[in-house]
């Protein structure tokens, strides 16, 4: 695939672009954006806001999960809180650090401390805010399993509140926070629990990864997290789209999850399709696989209209090639819409979309 990247189209010049602020690339703009660079700021945040009542309002972090309408008539609220720090703990090391930060810089930071327990989280694009909002999750691990407390600032009782883990509702690329039931609510900042590194544990669930590991490693000696974190970040670029160069959100599609039932009789007829068994008795199976079958990696696209299409490397991840600022929400879904309808048709099985779709309001 070519990543064409003619100029883009120019914008009304009264609203705030919002192309570079979305990793897919889309063109989209907003009324305005508000850039929260400290904490501090959140008390007045409502004061600000009720100048333009009557427009919705929403968060954005490094807009690597969201696909963004053409124009958005509200408020973006970009926070771009900084800092990692190390706080007092004898059981673990309690790491925090605040929403602003590039979650793979913090994987890597982590890394340099001596910080292990992230490394199979590394190059995920996006922030350390939006971390915990779809609970990501990649070989083997998901952050949740990391997560100690998700400091938030309030909107309804604008005050500060630490959640514990235990109320976030983590599931598989889901929180409370996606789902909105801990009321308006902005992500300050994530305290994570990593083990002591006596105690740590190599996470190793993971077929592809242990395959590399395998053909690196000694097996006389102990396997380092930064050996993980390398083959992760190897493994990534090897199949994943940098979204610098192709726009992209990175899995487009959930994998479903079916009763134990449907994965036997899909697997008669589908001898091949990978399946990992669930706790419950429940079967997930690999979207990229299903989309894949229908014939998806095969009509990439090239440009102009066609230039929403699935990565030749991985059916799983929507791109578009036709260059930052001259593809549209619209386009996206209707892409997304027909990979849905192939694989509901062929396999019978409904795909649920990853990333959010913001309501142009
Ligand atoms: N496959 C195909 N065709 C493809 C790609 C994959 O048939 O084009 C098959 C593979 O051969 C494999 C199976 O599908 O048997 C699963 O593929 P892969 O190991 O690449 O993982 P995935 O299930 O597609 C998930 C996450 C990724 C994460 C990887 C690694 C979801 C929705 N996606 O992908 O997360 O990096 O596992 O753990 O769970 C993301 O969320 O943005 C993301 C990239």
């Amino acid at each position: 695939m070519n990543p064409v990247a003619p100029s883009p189209l120019p914008l009304p010049a009264e609203f705030a672009d919002l192309t570079a602020l979305n990793t897919l690339g889309l063109r989209a703009t907003a009324n305005r954006v508000l850039r929260l660079h400290s904490p501090s700021e959140l008390a007045s945040l409502a004061l600000q806001l009720a100048q333009f009542a009557g427009q919705p309002w929403c968060v954005l972090g490094g807009g690597s999960n969201v696909v963004l309408p053409l124009h958005y008539a509200g408020t973006v609220v970009q926070p771009l809180f900084m800092g990692i720090t190390q706080l007092p703990c004898e059981s673990g090391l309690r790491i925090q650090a605040f929403a602003g930060e590039s979650w793979h810089g913090f994987v890597a930071h982590c890394m340099a401390q001596g910080w292990w327990g992230l490394e199979n989280l590394a190059l995920i694009p996006g922030t350390v805010g939006a971390a915990p909002i779809q609970n990501i999750g990649a070989y083997g691990l998901e952050v949740a399993q990391r997560i100690e407390s998700v400091t938030v600032w309030d909107c309804d009782a604008q005050a500060l509140r630490t959640v514990p883990a235990a109320e976030c509702a983590f599931a598989y690329r889901d929180s409370a926070f996606k789902r909105g039931t801990l009321g308006t609510v902005i992500v300050v900042a994530v305290t994570f629990l990593l083990p002591l590194p006596q105690d740590w544990m190599p996470v190793l669930g993971y077929a592809e990864l242990n395959k590399m590991l395998a053909s690196q490693s000694n097996p006389q000696t102990t396997l380092p997290a930064q050996a993980i974190f390398d083959a992760v970040v190897a493994i990534r670029r090897a199949k994943l789209p940098d979204p610098a160069v192709i726009g992209n959100a990175g899995s487009f599609f959930k994998n479903p999850v079916v009763t134990a039932a449907q994965a036997a009789a899909l697997r008669v007829l589908h001898p091949h399709l990978p399946h990992y068994a669930q706790a419950g008795g429940e079967c997930k199976l690999a979207a990229a696989w299903l989309i894949d079958q229908c014939g998806f990696k095969s009509c990439a696209p090239k440009s102009g209209e066609g230039c929403i299409g699935v990565h030749p490397l991985q059916a799983l991840v929507i791109v578009n090639t036709a260059g930052r600022g001259n593809a549209t929400a619209a386009q996206v879904r209707a892409v997304a819409d027909e990979i849905q309808a192939a694989v509901l048709a062929r396999f019978g099985v409904n795909l649920e979309v990853e990333p959010v779709f913001l309501t142009a309001a």
